[in-house]
C-alpha cells in the first residue's frame, strides 16, 4: 500500500461495526476517516470523506445496503468498496459485484482476509499510482547540543520555501525541546493533544492541531510536562506520523538524545535519518555506537546519513577523512561553524533564511535541504513528478543573492 489509506465504514449493527472499527484502528497504514450507522446517510459520509476504501456490512438490510453501494460506487469511482455479509451465496455475491463492490467478505471477519481485501481494492482502484505519501526525515544527534534543533528547524524552513512542498516539524524532545522558541511561536496544541485524540483524529483535525509559522512550516511541539512521555503510546505516535506523512510532503522530526521508545518509533517510521555529529572523538565514538544500536531495528541503519555540524570549529577538530575512516561511513554533508549567526537566530526566534540568508551556514543548510529533497546537482537530476526541482533551483539562486 502506498501512504495512509483513508477508509470509511457503514454498518447499522453496533457490535459488528465496533469490531470492524477496532480491527481497522490496529492497522498501520489504514486511517478510519468516518463511520456511519445508517445506510441512508452513507453516500453523504462518503462524499465528504473522499475515502480510498469503503466497507459496507449489508446484513441489516440487503436491498437498501446494495442500493447505497451502487450510489457510492457511481459517485466515487476512485473508492474501492468491500461488501461484508454473513451470507455467502453466489447470487448475493453477484448482486454485490454488480452494484459496484470490488470485494466480498464473509463475516465474522478475519483480520488477515480483511487486510488482504483492502490491499487488493487499493491496487484495483489505482492505489499504486496514487501519490506516495510524503517523506519522514528524522534529525538525530550523536551528542547533546550537537545542533539537532538548529538543523531540524532550518532545514524545515528551507524545504517549506519550495513550491509544492508542505512541511511539518515535530519536536520529540520531551525534556528540553525548544523548536517553538527557535520559531518564536506559542502553539496552542502539542503532540500530547494529538495522541490523546487519536481515536477521533482525522486529517482536518490534525492540521488544525498544528501551528503554522510565517515560513510555511507547521509545528507540532513537545508536550508541556516532561513526564507526559509516559502517556504517549508509541503505536499512537506511529499513527500520528503516518497521518502527517499522508498530509505533508515532508515531515521533519527533531529527535531527543535519549533514544527512547518514541525516538525509536520515529527512526523506524522514517524514510531518512540524519545523524548529526561534530568532528570530535566523543561524538564520533557515539556515531559508531549508535550505528550498532540501529542494527537492532529493521532497516534503520541503511537510512542513516551522517552530517557534520560546526565544521571548522577549531584546529583541534578531527579531519573529515579521518572521521570517515573512524566511523566507516561516508559524510553526507557538512555545515560550517557560525556561533554568532546561529545564536542570533535562536535568540530572536527567526530562522537562518530570514535572519541571514547569504551566509555560508544558511547556504549549507539549504544545500542539505535540497539534497534531502531529492535533487542532486552532481547527478544533474532535474526530473521530479511535478517539475518542482527547477523552481527549487531558482529559489536557491534567489536565496544566494
Ligand atoms: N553550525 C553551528 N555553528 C555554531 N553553533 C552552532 C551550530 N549549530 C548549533 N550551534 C549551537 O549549538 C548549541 C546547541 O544547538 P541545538 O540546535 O540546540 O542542539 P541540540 O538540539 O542538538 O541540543 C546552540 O547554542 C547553537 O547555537
Ligand atoms: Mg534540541
Amino acid at each position: 500500500m502506498s501512504g495512509t489509506l483513508r477508509v470509511v465504514i457503514c454498518d447499522p449493527n453496533e457490535s459488528t461495526r465496533d469490531n470492524l472499527k477496532k480491527s481497522l484502528m490496529g492497522m498501520e497504514e489504514v486511517w478510519l476517516e468516518a463511520d456511519s450507522s445508517r445506510y441512508s446517510l452513507f453516500p453523504e459520509v462518503a462524499e465528504q470523506a473522499v475515502p480510498d476504501v469503503a466497507i459496507v456490512d449489508i446484513d441489516s438490510d440487503e436491498n437498501e445496503a446494495l442500493q447505497v453501494v451502487e450510489a457510492v460506487a457511481k459517485a466515487n469511482p476512485k473508492c474501492g468498496i468491500i461488501v461484508v455479509s454473513a451470507r455467502a451465496d453466489g447470487q448475493l455475491i453477484l448482486k454485490a459485484m454488480r452494484a459496484g463492490a470490488k470485494e466480498f467478505l464473509n463475516s465474522p471477519l478475519k483480520l488477515d482476509e480483511l487486510l488482504a481485501a483492502i490491499e487488493r481494492v487499493d491496487t484495483a482502484v489505482g492505489g499504486e499510482k496514487r501519490a506516495k505519501g510524503g517523506s519522514i526525515i528524522t534529525i538525530a544527534g550523536a551528542s547533546g547540543g550537537v545542533g539537532s534543533t538548529s538543523v531540524a528547524v532550518n532545514v524545515a524552513v528551507a524545504m517549506a520555501q519550495q513550491p509544492g512542498n508542505t512541511v511539518a516539524l515535530v519536536d520529540l524532545d520531551f525534556a528540553l525541546g525548544d523548536a517553538d522558541v527557535f520559531l518564536d511561536m506559542i502553539p496552542e496544541y502539542t503532540l500530547l493533544d494529538v495522541t490523546q485524540n487519536i481515536s477521533r483524529l482525522d486529517l482536518a483535525l490534525l492540521r488544525k492541531s498544528l501551528t503554522k509559522h510565517d515560513s510555511g512550516v507547521y509545528l507540532l511541539p513537545r508536550p508541556v510536562q516532561i513526564e507526559d512521555i509516559d502517556i504517549v503510546p508509541p503505536d499512537d505516535f506511529r499513527r500520528v506520523l503516518g497521518l502527517l506523512k499522508s498530509s505533508f510532503t515532508h515531515v521533519i522530526v527533531d529527535l531527543s538524545k535519549t533514544y527512547n521508545r518514541l525516538d525509536v518509533a520515529a527512526l523506524e517510521s522514517s524514510d531518512t535519518v540524519v545523524l548529526l555529529t561534530q568532528l570530535d572523538l566523543p561524538c564520533l565514538r557515539n556515531v559508531v555506537r549508535l550505528f550498532s544500536a540501529f542494527e537492532q531495528y529493521q532497516g534503520v541503519s541503511q537510512k542513516v546519513k551522517v552530517v557534520v555540524n560546526r565544521s571548522g570549529l577549531d584546529k583541534m577538530q578531527i579531519s573529515a577523512d579521518k572521521a570517515e575512516e573512524t566511523i566507516d561511513r561516508e559524510i553526507y554533508a557538512r555545515i560550517p561553524n557560525n556561533y554568532f549567526v546561529i545564536s542570533e537566530c535562536r535568540n530572536n526566534g527567526v530562522p537562518l533564511l530570514m535572519q541571514s540568508p547569504k551566509t555560508a551556514i544558511t547556504l549549507a543548510i539549504q544545500d542539505l535541504a535540497n539534497k534531502l529533497n531529492g535533487y542532486s546537482p552532481e547527478e544533474g537530476d532535474e526530473s521530479d513528478d511535478n517539475g518542482g526541482k527547477k523552481s527549487w533551483l531558482k529559489f536557491l539562486s534567489k536565496g544566494a543573492g
